[in-house]
């Protein structure tokens, strides 16, 4: 029996949890846009060629932004491409996926499509193979209001009111040797801190992210973003971040505890920024802008040279599990561990893609089992982020030591009611898990909602969607005064408690 316990107190808290860091991230890349969330003729597309189906399950996930159009694809990115007649944009060749992009969804198309989905955009300019002018073009397209050259073809192309993007990111993962444009940390740092100052005279509304690492794992973590930053600090608002995990090595144990390493990322992110403000002497406190992570299994290497050069191929499909879930499960308690520094944060990607929806081209729209975490941390992660004392019997793996079985985060949620979200990562035995309140008035638990399946590999499909779905079965009670509940081995689990009215 593992057991595990975790103390709440009302005066202690992480923060606010920004509305942000329910967003997520659509890219032209393999099936997210063409083929995902647009597919004019399919049965069920609207007048803009947008598939209901997959809009109605995005809806659901109450996503506040999504991050376009890249992804390494914005790396060798025209942004007029996308723009005007259809029928006048040209055909290109995109070197980040090996494929053909045909521009017939640009930005205009997007802001379309966030509008039906209820969701702001968050726009990527290329400053990899492209410069400052292009950026501020960009912005001039999208947010000025009239009298400019962009801005007044923006209304002759029939967006009169301007968009306008609140949140840019300067470029993606240009630490990275797959992107073309790659630059070192200081380098960078100037070049983006001249397109955010250009961007900013444009409109003074804007918010900008610096590029830093792709993932904990570079060689150049965290010199390229200490450099970077120092080069551009009081010129930017947030840090952008990614971070993927996976099962490569084929141990699960392992896998499941992999998002220890998501915390131990953010705290090293976090005194790097802290570092560099206190070296530029700014009265600023750099917020990290988590607008990569999920699971990711497959080797993009072997994808992308296999199968070259088509519109849309079916790329980076991984079809998540219910082990995927709870180690997903694990990212997003991390991420509401550190409400205080993550300022965004973007599920990546939406569609098809390293995603938990799926489509067919023609045919049908199913979730996978993760779909149904973030639709959980997002319909009941909004509030304040309690800091959580947590207890845990722990496991020893091959690549890490002590690690928790049982891991939680708790939020205060913006009606005055408590959701704890809990894994357990044992993969053959359930957990007793307490929760004692402190400060806090007397509560009951409303409901319990429980994901867990008979294997770790099961997973839904077109024919069997609801394989894997979650149910409000959990046994959550109150016994002497403390929340208790049993977390089903490997399991994801929604304890809400709601206060008893005097
Ligand atoms: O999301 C897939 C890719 O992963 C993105 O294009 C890139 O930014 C990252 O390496």
């Amino acid at each position: 029996m593992k057991k595990a316990s975790l103390i709440l107190d009302k005066d202690f808290s992480v923060g606010e949890v920004d509305s942000k860091l329910f967003s997520s991230f659509v890219e032209p890349l393999g099936r997210c846009i063409y083929g995902g969330i647009y597919e004019p003729g399919h049965p069920l597309a609207d007048e803009h060629g947008f598939r209901k189906d997959v809009l109605e399950l995005t809806r659901a996930l109450h996503l506040t932004m999504n991050r376009f159009p890249g992804g390494n694809f914005v790396s060798t990115y025209r942004w007029e491409d996308g723009i005007g007649p259809r029928e006048k944009r040209p055909r290109r060749a995109d070197p980040a996926w090996q494929s053909i992009e045909t521009n017939a969804f640009g930005l205009n198309e997007f802001a379309e499509w966030s509008k039906r989905n209820g969701s702001d955009v968050m726009m990527t300019v290329n400053l990899a193979t492209r410069g400052v002018l292009e950026a501020m073009d960009c912005v001039e397209y999208c947010n000025m209001d009239s009298g400019t050259y962009w801005s007044d073809l923006r209304a002759s192309h029939g967006y009169r009111k301007p968009h306008g993007y609140r949140y840019w990111c300067l470029s993606n993962e240009i630490d990275g040797v797959w992107q073309v444009g790659q630059k070192h940390g200081g380098e960078y740092g100037c070049l983006a801190r001249e397109a955010s100052k250009g961007m900013k005279l444009l409109d003074g509304h804007i918010k900008t992210v610096l590029a830093g690492s792709s993932s904990p794992g570079m060689n150049t973590f965290p010199a390229f973003d200490a450099a970077a930053l120092e080069e551009a600090y009081d010129f930017v608002d947030y840090l952008s971040v990614h971070q993927y995990i996976g099962n490569r090595s084929g141990d699960l144990k392992s896998f499941l505890a992999r998002p220890i390493m998501t915390e131990q990322f953010f705290k090293s992110v976090a005194a790097t920024c802290d570092y560099i403000q206190a070296k530029v002497r700014s009265k600023k406190k750099m917020l990290i802008s988590f607008d990569e992570f999920n699971v990711w299994h497959t080797v993009t290497s072997e994808e992308r040279f296999h199968k070259t050069w088509q519109i849309a191929p079916p790329l980076l499909e991984d079809c998540y599990t219910m082990a995927d879930a709870v180690a997903l499960g694990g990212m997003l308690l991390a991420i509401l561990h550190h409400a205080d520094r993550i300022g965004i944060a973007c599920l990546s990607e939406l569609v098809n893609c390293i995603s938990h929806i799926r489509t067919r081209n023609g045919g049908g729209a199913w979730v996978l089992p993760p779909y149904y975490v973030y639709q959980h941390y997002s319909l009941y992660g909004r509030g304040t982020s309690l800091r959580t004392a947590m207890r845990s019997d722990t496991y020893d793996c091959a690549d890490f030591s002590e690690v928790p079985f049982v891991d939680a985060a708790a939020v205060q949620n913006e009606d005055g009611s408590l959701t704890v979200f809990a894994i357990n990562r044992s993969l053959e035995e359930s957990a007793p898990f307490s929760i004692e309140l402190r400060g806090f008035g007397e509560y009951r638990v409303a409901q319990h909602i429980v994901l867990k399946s008979d294997a770790p590999e099961d997973t839904n499909s077109e024919q069997e969607p609801m394989r894997v779905a979650p149910h409000s079965d959990g046994n959550a009670g109150i016994q002497d005064g403390l929340i208790c509940a049993d977390l089903a081995p490997l399991s994801w689990n929604v304890i809400r408690l709601v206060e008893i009215a005097r």
